[in-house]
């Protein structure tokens, strides 16, 4: 299937893709994020705009669907990243079949000229699959685990990635 996955950057006037995709993701997998469906849920057309700028969203598609997503905001981050992913789900009906390792892939191919050749994140300690995900596309933890802000009790791992050539 992993021919099958096309993927495109979305521009902030398609924010309403972006909006739909990350509320799916948060009512599939909700535990697995630092947002909250309740309050996304009710962000307006502008605070979308605004996420949309400062986190670009990235979609996979299959047969014309949106199936599966990542952010990608640029920064000075932790370990000498320059840019910072977040928000990466997939739909459950497609998993395992190479879509993240597509959305990485895209990061990868536009590296060079985005700023994105060191890719960091953040993951709950617990969300093993992620980890595993993320270890086969070649991020490496560092650091200790850090408590979570947004849902106290919660601990996240750091990890980086330098982007394939
Ligand atoms: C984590 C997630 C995004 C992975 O997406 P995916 O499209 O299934 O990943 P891919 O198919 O591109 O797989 C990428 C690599 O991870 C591995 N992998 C993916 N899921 C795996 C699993 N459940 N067990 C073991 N390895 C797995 C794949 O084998 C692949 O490595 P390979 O190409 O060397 O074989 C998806 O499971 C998901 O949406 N989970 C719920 C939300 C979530 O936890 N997001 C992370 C927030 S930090």
């Amino acid at each position: 299937m992993n021919s099958a996955v096309e993927v495109e950057e979305l521009t902030e006037d398609q924010w309403q893709r972006y909006r739909d995709i990350r509320l799916a993701a948060l009512d599939s997998d909700g535990h697995a994020f630092g947002g909250s469906l309740e309050i996304e849920a009710l962000f307006s057309e502008d605070e979308w705009r605004a996420k949309a700028r400062q986190y670009v969203a990235i979609v996979a598609i299959v047969a014309g669907e949106d199936v599966g997503m990542m952010t990608v905001e640029n920064l000075h981050g932790d370990f000498g990243a320059t840019c910072w992913i977040g928000s990466c789900w997939v739909d459950p009906d497609y998993r395992q079949h190479g879509a993240l390792r597509k959305l990485f892939s895209y990061l990868d191919q536009h590296a060079p000229t985005r700023k994105w050749s060191t890719q960091g994140l953040g993951v709950w300690i617990d969300n093993t699959v992620a980890i595993r995900a993320y270890e086969k596309l070649g991020f490496v933890a560092k650091g200790e685990p850090q408590k979570s802000t947004r849902k106290p009790g919660l601990f996240y791992q750091r990890m980086i990635r330098e982007a394939t050539k």
